[in-house]
């Protein structure tokens, strides 16, 4: 399973790829707000660090506006993928894309429906949103798990891109079933990193090792 990581903080990015677990990078408007920085200026760094897919999220709802934007977005740099919202806009956007050779993130995936209909439209990627789907008191991914089941049965070559990922059973769920891609917050990155009995066997080894004649 490859790991994304969801955020458009550099420094963020940086780590996770010192330590060689990174794949690409997902961001969305909401996560590039927060750095304070432009789009294009945060866009263009990451790019500068990860080699691999880097997802940039369009902000029209018009299929014309859309396209537009992603090919803006494709010519920024060669592993850009373009994030586009699976609405019926969306859609026709996506398939355009998909005649052009310029690969995309279909995002905000509710059903595995919905991602049935981004794969026959195109899609590089979908995006189940399985904690935002968990915030409601419904199976994020369960929903995942259906996706993959369709994708196998009719050999879709659309990538399943677990998003909105919570806590470290998303991704252990998520390998489990054979998802292609979570994308994953710093934080829960770092969750999957540490083990108290790690932490604890380093210390006495540490401790132990001070008893060692130098
Ligand atoms: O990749 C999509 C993700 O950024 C959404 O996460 O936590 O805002 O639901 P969240």
């Amino acid at each position: 399973m490859k790991f994304f990581i969801d955020t458009a903080y550099i420094d963020e990015i940086k780590e996770a790829a010192a330590m060689g677990i990174i794949d690409g990078v997902t961001t969305n408007p909401s996560l590039v707000a927060k750095t304070g920085r432009t789009f294009r200026d945060v866009l263009v760094e990451i790019c500068d660090v990860v080699k691999g897919p880097v997802s940039a999220e369009v902000v029209a709802t018009t299929c014309d506006d859309m396209m537009q934007e992603a090919r803006a977005l494709a010519a920024l740099r060669p592993n850009i993928v373009v994030k586009i919202p699976l609405i019926a806009e969306g859609l026709k956007a996506v398939r355009l894309c998909a005649q052009e050779g310029i690969k995309t993130n279909v995002t905000l995936c509710f059903s595995a429906t919905q991602a049935l209909l981004a794969a026959k439209a195109g899609a590089s990627y979908i995006s189940p949103f399985v904690g935002r789907v968990d915030d409601i008191s419904s199976g994020g991914m369960d929903i995942v798990a259906d996706i993959i089941e369709i994708y196998r049965n009719y050999d879709f070559d659309t990538e399943v891109l677990v998003a909105s990922v919570r806590h470290p059973i998303h991704v252990l769920e998520a390998a489990r079933m054979g998802a292609d891609v979570a994308t994953c917050p710093h934080k829960v990155l770092m969750q999957l990193v540490k083990h108290p009995l790690t932490d604890i066997g380093l210390e006495r080894f540490l401790a132990d090792w001070e008893k060692v004649p130098k």
